[in-house]
């Protein structure tokens, strides 16, 4: 398979054709963005790490079942995918309170949620990714209701399998968030699963190991990942 010309460049990710109309090269870039593209930094190695990182996660995911987008790596910082007509609803799993909960509830960060929550965010950078519910997806033409169910249900079914995963390596997996596309109809996981888009803390001392880091400039960031990727057994090579 061939790359050809550039689809569409994100904050983070640049996305390719190929010679084959169904399937997609998704670039990971070391372009580090905080608050909808408010702050951006290139951090080194970052673009390998979430590309090594994405791709043993989607192969742990879709061995348990769930369907995903990825087909395989191409390089160290690109991989393949199947072209999803993506859905612009991003989903949230919360299993301990932080970031953005805590500021809109002003609940205490690190309590537990049980169970826990799901929320759904509007894809939309100019409107700060404005929360959502399964009324206004289907009102605007976002989603269909049975569309929001399966993507809900595939949620949790992540939450299954990566908490147990990241418990394994001592880690606290304590939210995420996932973007959904269609595939010959069906509903697949999209877009990436790093440290990007979840937060992870340390077990044992609660220490902050994903794009917190950068948020809050506390330093160390692709260290933490690599970390992180390290304690799961990812090969960064
Ligand atoms: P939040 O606390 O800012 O609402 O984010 C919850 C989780 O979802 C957190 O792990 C970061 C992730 N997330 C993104 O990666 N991108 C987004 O646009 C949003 C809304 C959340």
């Amino acid at each position: 398979m061939e790359k050809r010309q550039q689809l569409y460049a994100g904050k983070a990710k640049s996305v390719y054709h190929t010679s084959d109309p169904e399937r997609m090269i998704l670039h990971f870039r070391d372009d580090t963005s905080a608050f909808d593209g408010e702050r951006m930094e290139s951090l080194a190695r970052k673009g390998m790490v979430n590309n090594k990182f994405n791709a043993f996660i989607m192969q742990k995911l879709e061995a348990a079942g769930i369907p995903t987008h990825f087909d395989g790596l191409f390089s160290d910082t690109e991989c393949v995918v199947k072209k999803l007509e993506m859905i612009p609803v991003e989903c949230v799993v919360r299993n301990i309170a932080a970031g953005s909960l805590v500021r809109r509830l002003g609940v205490e960060e690190g309590i537990e949620l049980n169970p826990p929550t799901f929320e759904l965010f509007l894809k939309n950078d100019a409107q700060h990714d404005p929360m959502i519910n399964e009324s206004l997806a289907e009102s605007f033409g976002w989603a269909t209701p049975e569309q929001l169910a399966e993507m809900k249900r595939l949620t949790f079914r992540v939450n299954d399998v990566l908490k147990a995963l990241f418990a394994d390596g001592g880690l606290l997996l304590v939210d995420y968030k996932l973007e959904f596309g269609l595939f010959d109809g069906e509903i697949v996981l999209g877009d990436e699963f790093s440290p990007d888009g979840c937060r992870l803390w340390d077990a044992k001392t609660r220490e902050k190991l994903d794009k917190d880091r950068f948020r809050q400039g506390l330093g160390g960031v692709i260290e933490a990942y690599e970390e992180v990727g390290r304690r799961i057994g990812v090969d960064f090579g």
